[in-house]
């Protein structure tokens, strides 16, 4: 069932994170509601522009409803991830979304607040939630490519300020994470210090952190054994899903460890069954695979068996 984000993070605040997941297509949802399932988590699946343009938004609309269906037990979701206006908009309009995320977070503070503020009020205007974005992260997401030197955390007392001059429901800090496979070079902590200080000054206010992959290093090294060349790798420590839970972070972002998933699943598949090219066997392999990897992640970040 599709519920409310707003109520998603009502039950979690302060005591777990709700997992947000990136699909692009039906074997990603099917696991990933598999693995929901199976951990009997609640979920948030996450849509990004790319998705949108990559299966068709008619259609990624129909997978998800189709599995809901599938699997009538499941609660969850439905978010736009890191939205410009206009497909914030189109998501509102479209009646499917539960919340949209704007992000503005590389244009000027004021900026931001101005773009946030009207994607708020449109959506409010319609029962949705909005996720904005202060900080940059490192790391690339779809066309934009932020370097390590212009990544910059977020600025507690300017968190309290944007939030209390853009209305937003909830807020993606930089806390030291970036996204894709390469996230820190050295130290493999996030600023906890400067989560708490935001969380001091939002007290009771749901925060994002996005970048949020682990980057399991077996999975990579396995990639890198079936034919892969992926150097220096490094994700978050999973064991800090829940700490950083406590200080406020009520939704985690998780994509690229559920495209390692596949690639290691896909080139061990095909070193091994050389003669073969049915996409369907390791299709198979790769749903199984991922609702296992999924449930484990909800067990990292306290969600499961919260359904
Ligand atoms: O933050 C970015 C997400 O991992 C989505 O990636 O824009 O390539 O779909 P994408
Ligand atoms: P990862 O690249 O760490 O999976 O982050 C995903 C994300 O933040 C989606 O918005
Ligand atoms: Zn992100």
């Amino acid at each position: 069932m599709i519920v409310t984000t707003a109520q998603l993070f009502k039950h979690a605040y302060g005591k777990y994170a709700v997992g947000a997941y990136n699909i692009n297509n039906a074997e990603q949802a099917m696991g990933l509601f598999q693995g929901c399932i199976d951990s009997q988590a609640p979920f948030i699946i996450q849509i990004s522009k790319g998705a949108r343009k990559y299966t068709d938004k008619r259609m990624l609309e129909a997978i998800i409803r189709s599995a809901a269906e599938i699997y009538p037990e499941a609660i969850f979701a439905v978010h736009l991830d890191h939205g410009d206006e206009q497909t914030c908009y189109d998501c509102i309009d479209s009646g499917f979304f539960s919340s949209v995320m704007i992000d503005a977070s590389h244009d000027p503070f004021e900026e931001n607040v101005a773009i946030t503020k009207r994607v708020v009020d449109r959506a409010h205007a319609k029962g949705l939630s909005v996720e904005a974005e202060l900080g940059m992260l490192g790391g690339v997401e779809e066309d934009i490519k932020v370097d390590e030197g212009n990544a910059c955390l977020t600025d507690p007392a300017e968190a309290e300020e944007f939030v209390k001059q853009t209305g937003c429901d909830s807020l993606a800090c930089a806390i030291g994470t970036s996204h894709g496979a390469f996230k820190f070079k050295g130290r493999q902590s996030l600023h906890f210090d400067v989560l708490e200080q935001i969380k001091s000054r939002l007290p009771q206010f749901p925060l994002v952190m996005h970048g949020s992959s682990s980057v399991p290093q077996d999975e990579v090294a396995r990639i890198n054994s079936a034919g892969g060349s992926i150097q220096d790798s490094m994700g978050v420590d999973p064991n800090e899903y829940l700490p950083a839970a406590k200080l406020g972070v009520t939704k985690v972002n998780i994509d690229t460890d559920g495209r390692l998933v596949w690639t290691r699943v896909h080139r061990e598949f095909f070193r091994d069954n050389p003669e073969q090219f049915d996409f369907r066997p390791p299709g198979k392999i790769f749903m199984a695979e991922y609702a296992k990897f999924i449930a484990s992640r909800n067990d990292f970040l306290g969600s499961s068996g919260q359904l």
